[in-house]
Parts: structure tokens; sequence; C-alpha cells
């Protein structure tokens, strides 16, 4: 792992999710969870300030070790138990049907696999079990989709590995969940960027 990905790189994501324009969709996100959650990608866990009380422990991946230690004030300040329980989402260390709801932020964009992470995630989720997702995507104009395809081999070495052209809702719908509800729309910013993705799906029972 080069310098860049290492050290610059987590400090640059650690601002650019810290933006306060996005804190609202967080807000909705986190709505509705409760009991044992687990959240792939935490990164510096900017989503700690909006666990809801419900939340009982917060089970949590991310392969950087920089990422976590800037969330650490968060980490800190929350009455929710969170751990560390691995590095990768894609193999997540858990037992089957041991999570009640799961959360991913602009993570499916960034992971490699992102199939063999939600076929994960629906493994360690009880029937029922929530996923909570917002990501952003491939929009779903011409023109902003051009721009994505040409800045994304740019974005992925930039923004250890972030694709601007994944279609998130199309990754969680394939691998099975049952959609309770979604949202898409624009948000205010540039707008390869700026195409999210936001909804509540379900564990399909077995
Ligand atoms: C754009 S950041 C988003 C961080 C956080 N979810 C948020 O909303 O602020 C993507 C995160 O995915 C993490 N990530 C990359 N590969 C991963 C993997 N295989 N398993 C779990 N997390 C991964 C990165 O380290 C990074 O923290």
């Amino acid at each position: 792992m080069g310098i860049y990905t290492k050290h610059l790189a987590p400090r640059l994501i650690n601002l650019a999710c810290g933006s306060p324009a996005i804190q609202r969709w967080r807000r909705d996100v986190c709505v509705g969870l409760r009991g044992t959650v687990v959240e792939i990608g935490f990164g510096s866990g900017h989503n700690v300030p909006f666990y809801p009380d419900e939340v009982t422990n917060v089970l949590a991946l991310e392969p950087s070790s920089l990422a976590w230690r800037l969330g650490a004030k968060r980490i800190a300040a929350s009455v929710i138990a969170i751990e560390q329980i691995g590095l990768d989402g894609q193999s997540i260390p858990l037992l089957d049907q041991s999570c009640d709801a799961a959360l991913l932020t602009f993570t499916l964009c960034t992971i490699p696999d992102p199939v063999a992470a939600l076929h994960e995630i629906m493994r360690v989720l009880r029937p029922g079990g929530e996923l909570h997702f917002l990501e952003h995507g491939l929009a779903p104009d011409a023109k902003t989709a051009l721009r994505q395809h040409r800045l994304d081999p740019l974005e992925q070495r930039l923004a250890d590995g972030c694709r601007l052209t994944r279609r998130p809702l199309e990754l969680i719908t394939s691998a099975g969940f049952i959609s309770q509800w979604k949202h898409e729309q624009f948000v205010k910013g540039p707008k390869p960027w700026s195409y999210f993705t936001l909804g509540v799906v379900t564990r399909r029972a077995n």
C-alpha cells in the first residue's frame, strides 16, 4: 500500500464524508436501526452521531487503521458500544443470522467486490433484518453518466478505489433483498458525485 493510499486518502475521504451537506442524509438512513448492527466500511464513524437509541451495539468492518483512528473521538463519545470486528466486508467474521440490521454508507462504491459483500450481509442478517443504505452512483442522465465514465479511472486512483459508475440499487436488489422504501435524487454538489440512493431493504425469510 502506497503512502498516498495509507496516509492521505483516508484524510481526504474523512473530510469529504464529513461534509455538513451530507449529514441530513446520514440522519435519514439511520432512522429505524435497532439491535445489533453491522456497519460495513465504517470509515471514520460519521454515522455514529445518528445511531438511534434502539441500537444496542455496532460491529464495524473497516480496513483503514487511519480512518478508524480519525473516528476515535466520535467512537469515544458514543453511548452505544462500537467494536471493530474485522477489516473486510467481503468476508464478515460473524455467525449466520446474528445481526438485526446492517448499515452501508458510501461503501458499495469502494468495496472491491460489492456482490460478495451483499451476500455476506444477507448471510449475517436474521430473517426480516434490515439493510439501510446511502450510496452515490451512476446518474440517470446520459450527460452526467458520460462524465462519470470519463472520470472513473482518476476517481479510482485518488479516492481509494471509489467508482462513480456503480448502480447501488441494482446491486442490492440483485442480491435478493426485498425493498421497503427507496429514494434517488441529485443532491447539491458536483453532479458526478451527487446522485444519491437511499433506502431500506429486508432480508428474505429462508
Ligand atoms: C467513501 S468511504 C465511506 C466511509 C463511511 N462509510 C462514511 O460514510 O463516511 C469508503 C470506506 O469503505 C472502506 N472499504 C474499502 N474496502 C473495504 C472492504 N473490503 N471492506 C470494508 N470496508 C472497505 C474504506 O476503507 C472506506 O473507509
